[in-house]
């Protein structure tokens, strides 16, 4: 049925798309030349119906660390479509969430101990912010400047991006941000002894933000000394993503509370959880009647919950763990070799294959690049984004709103040439938007486009 219902309408995809769900989003996409047909996607590439092949840098936003259409991952999930397992009893439990949780605990610190699961990663978010409140009979919360942790409500007040949250208010009362790195500010802001939890991700995913030395290790000491949980937001660091399984593991990270999400299901099924200690459980889920205090009738169902297994043994067997940091020193070790080509780089960073780099006005001074910057910020790293997709056939993202900021994520199964070959691409694409006319020209279109 699906197989004929593809045939039967191929092609008719952004049309359908702007009838039915997003016109606006379908004339971005349309603007920027990146309304292409996909036909297919395998590993680290997608190929347009033309049968062009795109290295994907953007992995789902970080949702196919084990690959897209990982054959291991999708066998698992036919074969438990096939068992028609008795998932999702409701008043009852089947085998397949247990097994996920025990996987997922044996894989952490001690500390942690049980696993609420949800269907994404804003969900886990809302589970650390309540649990953490009802646990701590606290309600304040503390996060970080420039962070992102999801679009509901809870997981909005918490996040730093103002793009999201105009027009959306009010927020919920009792969050505040602290800059991101500074202990200091964390101590003042905890020191009342009345902060729930600090929400943090170990690098920040708007801007790939690593944090200073000591920084994360402190935080989580502060936390302790204040009676405060200690959440750390893995969902866009966890499983491998920065070179380790978690990205806490850098720092030797003990937190009461971790959110996973993403490619914990290989990007197939959607999936979350929320990892917690001991006593975080026992504060909210306390007796009898609090047995079902928090939870989402479609999180722990069974596909989601194979699927999630299925990940974690193939990130153990394909050892991409290793693979991510291996690969990530190379990919630093590239495009670092362009900061003293391009005069515009200004820094290139990065964790496993988490990486980033950030763009400025030159050294010598461009009145191009600040009237550019003054029509739209973050605006070059865009202009780098949209050749990279339409000449070299990378798919690539800006780092969130306003940065001059490029980001990759790529699958962790991209190869040494794949990651050579976006250099190259990169190399290209300075050399040519990085020319003092090049840049003015560039600004003046962003000034006729507004
Ligand atoms: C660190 C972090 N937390 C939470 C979320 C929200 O996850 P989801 O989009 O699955 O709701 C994201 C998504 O990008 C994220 O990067």
């Amino acid at each position: 049925m699906i197989r004929e219902l593809l045939d039967a309408r191929a092609g008719e995809d952004y049309d359908l798309y702007a009838r039915g769900i997003n016109p606006q989003f379908m004339r971005v996409l349309k603007t920027i030349g990146f309304d292409r047909v996909w036909a297919r996607a395998e590993g680290q590439y997608l190929y347009d119906s033309e049968g062009n092949r795109f290295l994907d840098m953007l992995g789902g936003f970080g949702m196919f660390n084990a690959g897209r259409n990982n054959p291991r991952i999708r066998e698992a999930l036919m074969e438990t479509l096939e068992l028609e397992t008795p998932g999702s009893v409701q008043l009852g439990v089947s085998l397949l969430p247990g097994l996920l949780a025990e996987e997922l605990l044996k894989r952490t610190p001690a500390r942690l101990a049980r696993v609420l699961f949800t269907s994404s990663g804003t969900e886990a978010v809302e589970a650390a912010l309540k649990l953490g409140r009802a646990a701590t009979g606290r309600t304040r919360v503390v996060s970080t400047e420039q962070s992102f942790h999801g679009l509901t409500l809870g997981a909005l007040s918490a996040g730093g991006d103002r793009h999201f949250v105009e027009r959306f208010g009010p927020l919920l009362p009792g969050f505040s941000q602290v800059p991101f790195g500074d202990l200091e500010a964390l101590e003042v802001a905890l020191r009342t002894e009345d902060v729930a939890l600090f929400l943090v991700e170990p690098v920040q995913g708007k801007g790939v933000n690593l944090p200073p030395a000591g920084y994360l290790e402190g935080a989580q000491e502060l936390c302790r000394s204040c009676g405060t949980l200690f959440a750390v937001d893995e969902v866009q660091t966890g499983f491998a993503r920065t070179g380790k399984l978690f990205a806490y593991e850098h720092w030797g990270l003990e937190p009461d509370l971790v959110t996973v999400a993403k490619s914990l299901s290989g990007g197939y099924i959607p999936v979350g959880g929320l990892l917690m200690s001991q006593p975080v459980y026992d504060g909210v889920f306390d007796s009898l009647e609090h047995s079902v205090s928090h939870g989402s009738t479609f999180a722990p169902n069974d596909l989601a919950m194979a699927a999630g297994l299925a990940t974690l043994r193939e990130l153990d067997d394909a050892g991409l763990v290793e693979r991510s940091a291996r690969l990530g020193a190379r990919l630093l070790e590239l495009t670092r070799a362009l900061t003293d080509e391009h005069e515009v780089v200004r820094e290139v960073r990065g964790l496993g294959l988490m990486w980033a780099m950030e763009f400025g006005e030159p050294e010598s001074g461009s009145v191009a690049w600040r009237l550019m910057e003054r029509m739209q910020s973050g605006l070059f790293a865009q202009l780098v984004v949209v050749p990279l997709f339409t000449k070299h056939r990378v798919l690539s993202q800006v780092a969130g709103h306003d940065l001059p900021v490029l980001k990759g994520l790529p699958p962790l199964v991209v190869t040494e040439q794949d990651l050579e070959e976006f250099a190259g691409a990169l190399d290209d694409v300075l050399a040519k938007a990085g020319r003092p006319t090049r840049v003015a020209g560039l600004a003046l279109r962003a000034a006729r486009a507004r």
